[in-house]
């Protein structure tokens, strides 16, 4: 092990990505990034990596020690809910600094017919209770369970996710597997092919998947906005450049690099 100052960087979402690209290029620190092991073909990042869970917030205390971890920055997704408090308490048990690094949510602008609930079990009872026929949901594979009970046989639902769900507990349904960016023309087009009446997601944020909304709104369709989980208390940026202004400053090193 080398004398560097040590940067745990919890990813698995574009600005780890980024911020990894730029971390990674300094002499002045060493990087590892970490990923939960969900996705099959992770998109590549810069520096070193290591995969899977630490075996709960007592294996990240003991990760966090023995290597010696001088900063960590907490960049996993708007809606990983769990890993956040796993971070946070790790980090008061052992003093390591950390960081919350979340990009800013959407927000509804003129034209649009969002109805924001509190988590996906709200969105599958508002489907149950609502009149649409025609569902795409976009809020991932490991949620499907949670609408099984609004698959009554009264709705046809299109799934979009990035790799094919275990099970598909949803009927009459199509599955279709991608991941984005998504252009808006082709959004209102896959939109527009399938008579969807309603667009389910969580409001992730971000530019990657955010074509989805702009064509509902041209399109005037209907979309149920899931909200995001709790945040523990503490330092937070919504920029990678914030990011990266934190983590020099919490070192004691240059900025510039
Ligand atoms: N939830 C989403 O919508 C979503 C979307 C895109 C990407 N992701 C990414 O997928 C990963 C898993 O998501 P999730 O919703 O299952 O998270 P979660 O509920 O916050 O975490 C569940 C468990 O997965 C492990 N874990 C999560 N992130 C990790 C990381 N970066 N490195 C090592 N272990 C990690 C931890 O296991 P231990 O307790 O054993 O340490 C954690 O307790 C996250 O890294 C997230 O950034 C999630």
């Amino acid at each position: 092990m080398n004398n560097l100052p040590r940067v745990l960087l919890l990813g698995g979402t574009t600005e780890a990505r980024r911020l990894a690209d730029a971390l990674s290029a300094r002499d002045d620190l060493e990087l590892v990034t970490s990923l939960a092991g969900r996705t099959a073909a992770p998109a590549t990042a810069a520096g070193r990596r290591r995969v899977g869970g630490f075996g709960g917030t007592d294996g990240l205390v003991a990760y966090l020690r023995s290597e010696r971890v001088a900063v960590l920055v907490d960049a996993t997704h708007p809606f990983a809910a769990g890993m956040r408090w796993r971070a946070h308490d790790a980090c008061v048990e052992t003093g390591v600094p950390r960081l919350r690094l979340e990009r800013s949510g959407w927000e509804a602008l003129t034209g649009d017919r969002w109805t924001v609930v509190p988590d996906v079990a709200a969105a599958a009872a508002a489907i149950s209770a609502g009149s649409a026929r025609r569902v795409f949901l976009t809020t991932g594979r490991g949620d499907l369970a949670s609408f099984a009970p609004a698959a009554d046989g009264c709705r046809w639902w299109l799934v979009r996710s990035v790799d094919p769900p275990a099970r598909l507990p949803l009927w009459p349904a199509e599955v279709i597997l991608d991941r984005g960016p998504f252009s808006v023309e082709a959004e209102a087009q896959l939109l527009t092919r399938h008579r969807i009446d309603l667009l389910v997601t969580k409001n992730s944020g971000g530019d990657a998947t955010v074509a989805k909304l702009r064509a509902a709104r041209a399109l005037g369709v209907a979309v149920l906005v899931v909200d995001r989980p709790p945040s523990p208390d503490g330092p937070s940026a919504s920029t990678v450049a914030a990011a990266l202004d934190w983590v020099c400053a919490t070192l004691g090193i240059s900025t510039a690099g």
